[in-house]
Parts: C-alpha cells; structure tokens; sequence
C-alpha cells in the first residue's frame, strides 16, 4: 500500500513527532499522520456517498442521530491499548446494547439502504462520513474526511463513553483516554447545539437548544444564561460552567461563534481519526 503524510498541529496532547513552544509561551506537538491512499474508485463513491448523506439528512432531520452515531463509534477508542474507535464496530448489536448507545440502532438502520449502494466503502469511513455531513448541512464548519479506515471486528467492551450524571474528573477521564484534550472536551460538547435527550433512550428528555436542527454557538450562549423552561442541561453540560478551566472555553466560544467553529472542526477531525493513519 502507497502511504501519503500530512502533518497536522495538537495542543498538548498524543505521541509527539516534534515539539516547539510557540511566541506565546504555548506547547506545541507537531503530529504526523499517514493516510492511507486509497483507489480512484474509492474516492469516487466518497463523495457519491456524500450527496446520499445529504439528502437522507436533509429529508429525515436526522442530523442530530448522525453525529451522535458518529461521535459513539469513535469515542471508545482507548489511546494505551489501541483498542475501539471508529471502526464501524458500532453496526453490531453487542455494541448497539451498550446502555449508551439506546436509540444508535435508529441511525444504523436509516443508514443502511445508503450503505448498501456504496458496498467498496468500510463502515468505518461511512459512519464517519455521516458525521462529518451533519455537521455541515447543519451549518456548521466543514471537517476534512480522510478516506481509508479499515472496518475491526470485535466491538470494545462497554463503559468507555461518558456518564451524562457525573462531573469534570469524569470527563478528563474518559476524554483523557482517548487521548483528547481539555479544550477537545469543551469544544466536542458544543455538538449538544444539536438534537435532544430522550427519556426512552437516556432517561433525559428536551433539547439544549431552541433551535436543535442548526449547529451554531447556542449551546454555550444557552449554558451561560441559566436554565430555562423547555431546554436541557445535562449535569455533565453544567460541570463546563464550574471548571476553572472549562468556564473560560465556555464563554468564548460563546462570545465568538467562529473561534468555536475552528476549535470544534480541529476536535471533531481528531476524534474521527483516533487509532487512524498514525504515523
Ligand atoms: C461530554 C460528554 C457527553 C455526554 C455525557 C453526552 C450525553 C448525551 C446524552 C445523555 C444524550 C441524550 C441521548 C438521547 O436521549 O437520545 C446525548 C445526545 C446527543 N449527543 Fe451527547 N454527550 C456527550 C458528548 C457529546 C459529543 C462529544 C457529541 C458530538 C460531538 C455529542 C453529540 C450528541 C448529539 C448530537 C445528541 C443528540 C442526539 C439526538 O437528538 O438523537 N455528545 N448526549
């Protein structure tokens, strides 16, 4: 296989190829990825497989289940042991029956007659792809798709994603095992801008936003106005506001709609490529 290097910039966080302080006094680690390249015939049905995404996103509302399905897929990933992550394990029913992922078998099955006009691609990348098209037809940033993971085949273990009842040590845990970030966590949270609990899947019920089919900054601008009749905040949502420092990540990306764009592109690419195209 003919391997293509790009190089890409991490705060404080994974394995190292170089690292620099910058004028600000900031660490840097430089990572480097190698994405696989992958065949004309391959790349093609990427982006047939988009347009698909679109439309069924466009004509379901379905965003919010899309991202949710994507982030669960990926967010297993353990960094010590290389084990979980986005490898379309998640289409199984042992990993659909983790307690987590109640309602994730809507998504796989919406996403099912797409799949089947596109059998080159791996699950893996199709699921992530979905992701990645919610976030956009939604109006939020574009992400960059790598094409190439290989689809796994052994689910992980359950209890790897977050508990929605617990606080910031329990956030840094589990996020820290993925080998994300503080500033990762308070972006990636931002996608509760969109969808909604459901007391049936989650026990929660309501969406933190009045608008949950736009992806935009309304989360956080949300969380710092307090409760509100008819909207959510998660016990997990609220340990953001008393972290000292999660809080200061809160209010700028409230203040600055595109300062969190950039923050939640940058995360949500490391979260679609964890355990992929390392170098
Ligand atoms: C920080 C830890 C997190 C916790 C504890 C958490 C917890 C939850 C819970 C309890 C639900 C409700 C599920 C339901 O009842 O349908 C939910 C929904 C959702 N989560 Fe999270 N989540 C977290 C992080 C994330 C991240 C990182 C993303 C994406 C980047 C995300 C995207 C979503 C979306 C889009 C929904 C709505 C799904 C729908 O409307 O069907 N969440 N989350």
């Amino acid at each position: 296989m003919r391997w293509k290097v790009r190089a890409w910039f991490a705060r404080g966080r994974g394995k190292p190829s170089f690292w620099f302080e910058d004028f600000s006094g900031e660490s840097t680690v430089k990572m480097v990825k190698s994405y696989p390249v992958v065949s004309e015939e391959y790349q093609k049905a990427v982006e047939k497989c988009k347009k698909k995404l679109r439309g069924l996103i466009a004509e379901k509302n379905c965003a919010p289940i899309m991202l949710r399905l994507a982030w669960h897929s990926a967010g297993t990933y353990d960094v010590k042991t290389k084990t979980g992550g986005p490898f379309g394990t998640i289409k199984h029913p042992s990993e659909l029956a983790h307690g987590a992922n109640n309602g994730l078998e809507i998504a796989v099955r919406l996403l099912e007659p797409i799949k089947e006009q596109f059998p080159i691609l791996s699950y893996a990348d199709f699921y992530q792809l979905a992701g990645v098209v919610a976030v956009e037809v939604t109006g939020g940033p574009e992400i960059p798709f790598h094409p190439g993971r290989e689809d796994k085949p052994t689910p992980p273990e359950e209890g790897r994603l977050p508990d929605a009842t617990k606080g910031s040590d329990h956030l840094r845990d589990v996020f820290g095992h993925m080998g994300l970030s503080d500033q990762d966590i308070v972006a990636l949270s931002g996608g509760h801008t969109l969808g909604r609990c459901h007391k049936d899947r989650s026990g929660f019920e309501g969406p933190w936003t009045a608008n949950p089919l736009i992806f935009d900054n309304s989360y956080f601008k949300e969380l710092l106005s307090g409760e509100k009749e008819g909207l959510l905040q998660l016990p997990s949502d609220k340990a953001l506001l008393s972290d000292p420092v999660f809080r200061p990540l809160v209010e700028k990306y409230a203040a600055d709609e595109d300062a969190f764009f950039t923050d939640y592109a940058e995360a949500h690419l490391q979260l679609s490529e964890l355990g992929f195209a390392e170098a």
